[in-house]
């Protein structure tokens, strides 16, 4: 019986593989999408635009999205932008459109401040995230939208951050800088086969979004330039970020939800997202990263093969008293990390505050975090676990883990609580319990033990079959 069980377990996983969370949760990697080809298509040249580095094209892109509105109902439109520098503002997008770039045309942003527009603050922020008050609308800018596909055969999307950061260092910025990508309460967003590349700050940020698929991107910003992350979605649910190439100067891929006491009261959490075989460098920031700002609570993320170099963390949540909010049910598994200066860090103490009206008394909740299969060569420091005096962070499962330090030095944890199986260096004291059989306690493991359970997961849906053995 025995044998034929592990055979039949076999089996299973051998059938599950390629489409390994389809079974669990629609984490929404398959894009739902009526828009693949759409029936009219225009491009930019039709408009006026010149492709030539120099002329401000902003007027160009407007215009040409003006028109295609009126595709709408006829199955939407795509915009061409054929091979060519395009230099240009901010405009914004519409429904039902597709942006398309030929693999020689670069969308360049503009570096004169006022081709990007001052906006009004997101309401879970209550402010610009870096100076009080407005901001300026990124590059390329959506509201309300539904069925939006931003493409290209690896055209590139170039920011020209390089004069913003200046403006940051020298403290010249008279508003928090843009993304390069924002697409905000939108619906059905695809964004794939691009280069985006020097980013003012935040590469690409989907906010209040849902069913969003981030697919073969490559993000590019130098290692010093300052806040540039890859990808932040935001307040956002049903997120799939699959297949990218991220070098930043700050986070690879971070998980977010609104900041202190305008989180809390925008009440919109970040959930059901996948982010999976990615690679990439977050030089002064982590490779997947959770917070600061998590008001609106993060819950139901699974990041899998991921693959990480010369960055400061690998893994990090960060919250602060203040924040409340949650974060919760996160599974974390296939992770390499090379030159990494400290592999997994979960700090509650990160501080900045929108202003002095926030409640030090809103407290987060972190539990149910599952980290395994992870592996670290060239590692300064294996990590720091630090929960809030009287708001233990609980239900920190660890497996699998083998970190090569070049020096010997403990982990450092602190109102802390949780489980581990074969992890090196040896965990702390509070980290030491035996994995529980309970799923409710560690994420993602269900009732078997987590040296199987990348396979047992799998098998949740056929859990029937566990009456053989
Ligand atoms: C998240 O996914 C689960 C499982 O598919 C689904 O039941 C739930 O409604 C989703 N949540 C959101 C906010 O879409
Ligand atoms: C977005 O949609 C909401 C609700 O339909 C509407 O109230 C609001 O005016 C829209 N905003 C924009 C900028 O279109
Ligand atoms: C990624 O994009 C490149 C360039 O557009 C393309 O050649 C390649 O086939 C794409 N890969 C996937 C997996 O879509
Ligand atoms: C896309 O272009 C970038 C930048 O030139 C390059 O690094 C990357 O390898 C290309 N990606 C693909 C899939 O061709
Ligand atoms: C700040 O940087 C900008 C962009 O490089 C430059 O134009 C400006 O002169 C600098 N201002 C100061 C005060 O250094
Ligand atoms: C900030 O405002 C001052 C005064 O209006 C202006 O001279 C400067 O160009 C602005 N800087 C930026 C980066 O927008
Ligand atoms: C991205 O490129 C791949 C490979 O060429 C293609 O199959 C896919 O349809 C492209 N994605 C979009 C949204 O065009
Ligand atoms: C562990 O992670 C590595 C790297 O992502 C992957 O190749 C391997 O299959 C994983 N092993 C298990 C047991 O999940
Ligand atoms: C652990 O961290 C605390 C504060 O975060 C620090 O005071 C202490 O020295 C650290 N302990 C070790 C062993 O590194």
């Amino acid at each position: 019986m025995k044998r034929s069980a592990a055979f039949l377990v076999t089996l299973l996983i051998l059938s599950s593989i390629g489409a390994p969370w389809a079974a669990i949760q629609n984490f929404d990697c398959e894009t739902k999408r009526s828009g693949a080809s759409r029936p009219h298509s225009v491009s930019v040249t039709e408009f006026g635009a010149v492709g030539d580095g120099v002329a401000l094209n902003t007027k160009a892109f407007q215009n040409a999205l003006f028109y295609l509105k009126s595709f709408a109902d006829k199955g939407g439109a795509q915009l061409f932008v054929p091979a060519g520098r395009w230099l240009t503002g901010s405009f914004v997008l519409i429904s039902h459109l597709t942006l398309s770039l030929d693999k020689d045309a670069v969308i360049i942003g503009s570096s004169d401040p006022s081709d990007w527009p001052i906006i009004d603050p997101l309401p879970s922020y209550g402010r610009g995230r870096e100076l009080p008050g407005r901001r300026h609308q990124s590059l390329i800018y959506g509201y309300n939208l539904t069925d939006v596909i931003i493409t290209g055969e690896n055209g590139t999307i170039d920011g020209q951050g390089i004069v913003w950061w200046d403006w940051f260092h020298n403290k010249t910025l008279n508003y928090t800088r843009p993304h390069l990508v924002e697409l905000m309460y939108s619906t059905g967003v695809v964004i794939s086969n691009l280069t985006f590349t020097n980013s003012p700050f935040w590469a690409i940020h989907p906010v209040y979004c849902s069913y969003v698929h981030i697919k073969n991107v490559t993000i590019l910003a130098p290692p010093d330039s300052p806040n540039t992350d890859g990808i932040d979605p935001d307040s956002s649910d049903n997120v799939c970020i699959e297949d990218c190439y991220i070098r930043t100067g700050d986070d690879v891929i971070v998980i977010k939800s609104g900041w202190d006491e305008y989180g809390i009261s925008f009440g919109r959490p970040s959930t059901n997202i996948t982010i999976r075989r990615i690679v990439g460098q977050g030089h002064s920031g982590a490779g997947i990263s959770f917070g600061s700002e998590m008001s609106g609570g993060i819950s139901d993320v699974r990041a899998e093969d991921i693959h990480l170099f010369n960055s400061l963390h690998g893994i990090r949540l960060k919250t602060s008293p203040g924040r409340g909010g949650y974060i919760r049910n996160i599974y974390i598994s296939g992770v390499t990390m090379k030159h990494v200066k400290m592999a997994i860090r979960i700090q509650s103490n990160y501080g900045e505050h929108p202003d002095d009206k926030y409640d030090p008394k809103a407290l987060p909740i972190v539990n149910r975090i599952t980290i395994k299969n992870v592996t670290g060569e060239d590692i300064k420091l294996a990590g720091i676990f630090e929960g809030i005096n009287g708001d233990e962070f609980s239900g920190i499962c660890l497996s699998n883990i083998v970190l090569n330090l070049a020096k010997p030095k403990p982990w450092n944890c602190s109102y802390i609580k949780g489980y581990s199986d074969m992890v090196s260096p040896e965990l702390c004291e509070p980290l030491k319990g035996e994995l529980p059989e309970d799923s409710s306690v560690c994420y993602g493991d269900d009732n078997l033990r987590p040296q199987s359970s990348s396979a047992i997961r799998l098998l949740t849906p056929f859990k029937k079959f566990r009456s053989f053995s």
